[in-house]
């Protein structure tokens, strides 16, 4: 518990142009980006993913989840800000029994969502989760609660310790050194709330979060 650890080491390595990014970057694409809407998944690459599409990279990160938690087969899996739900399609292949939930603000995500996974998922905010106490046995959160400002951003870390009975798991933007905060600067279209990784562990303490983290890096 309360363990800094990646998860995600079986992704492929990004390709990021930052100055590229930064020199096209302008209030316009930001303000599209922030709507999390077709632009943002399946539009131009300057407003976002550039086609948000399913290629199998989160079958590895369910099966590395499934062994470091020791998760039964029956287990409960909430993901915050799932989008299109790829990573509840792969955890519901890799154990039929498990119940998955997945919550997230973009309407486009959930209409656009795999069909094997939308009957899981609603369109809801990280801050106000629409599930009792302790309804999961993991809760994940990849990339998607610095999108909040520092208040709803609380306020959601205390839905993730609210909710969880068991695990978390949750990845935020972050740098440890000052070409990684220029680089993230650069890069980013939508985060509200970034900082050193220092700083983000100061904030779990005085929020009281208990689980796991790992960092989005531009390195
Ligand atoms: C960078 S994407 C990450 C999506 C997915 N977790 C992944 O790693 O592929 C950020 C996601 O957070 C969602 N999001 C943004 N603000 C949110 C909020 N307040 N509550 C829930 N989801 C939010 C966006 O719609 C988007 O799907």
């Amino acid at each position: 518990m309360k363990t800094e650890i990646n998860l995600l080491t079986t992704h492929p390595a990004a390709n990021r142009d930052y100055n590229k990014r930064a020199r096209e970057k302008t209030p316009e694409i930001i303000r599209i980006a922030k709507k999390f809407g077709k632009e943002f998944f399946d539009g131009d690459r300057k407003c976002g993913y550039g086609g948000y599409k399913y290629d199998g990279r989160w079958k590895a990160v369910a099966q590395k989840m499934k062994d470091h938690y020791r998760l039964a087969e029956d287990c409960a899996i909430l993901d915050i800000g799932c989008a299109k739900g790829f990573l509840l399609h792969d955890f519901k292949e890799l154990m039929p029994n498990c119940s998955v939930a997945g919550i997230d603000v973009s309407e486009y995500a959930i209409e656009n969502a795999m069909p094997t996974a939308k009957p899981y998922l609603k369109v809801a905010s990280a801050e106000t989760l629409p599930y009792p106490d302790k309804s999961f046995d993991l809760v994940i959160s990849i990339n998607s609660i610095h999108n909040l400002s520092l208040p709803p951003l609380k306020a959601a870390l205390k839905e993730v310790e609210r909710v969880s009975r068991g695990h978390s798991y949750i990845t935020v933007d972050a740098w440890r050194n000052e070409e990684e905060r220029e680089n993230l600067y650069k890069w980013v279209l939508t985060a509200e709330t970034m900082m050193h990784v220092y700083d983000w562990k100061k904030l779990f303490d005085e929020i009281g979060y208990t689980g796991d983290y790992w960092w989005f890096i531009a390195d």
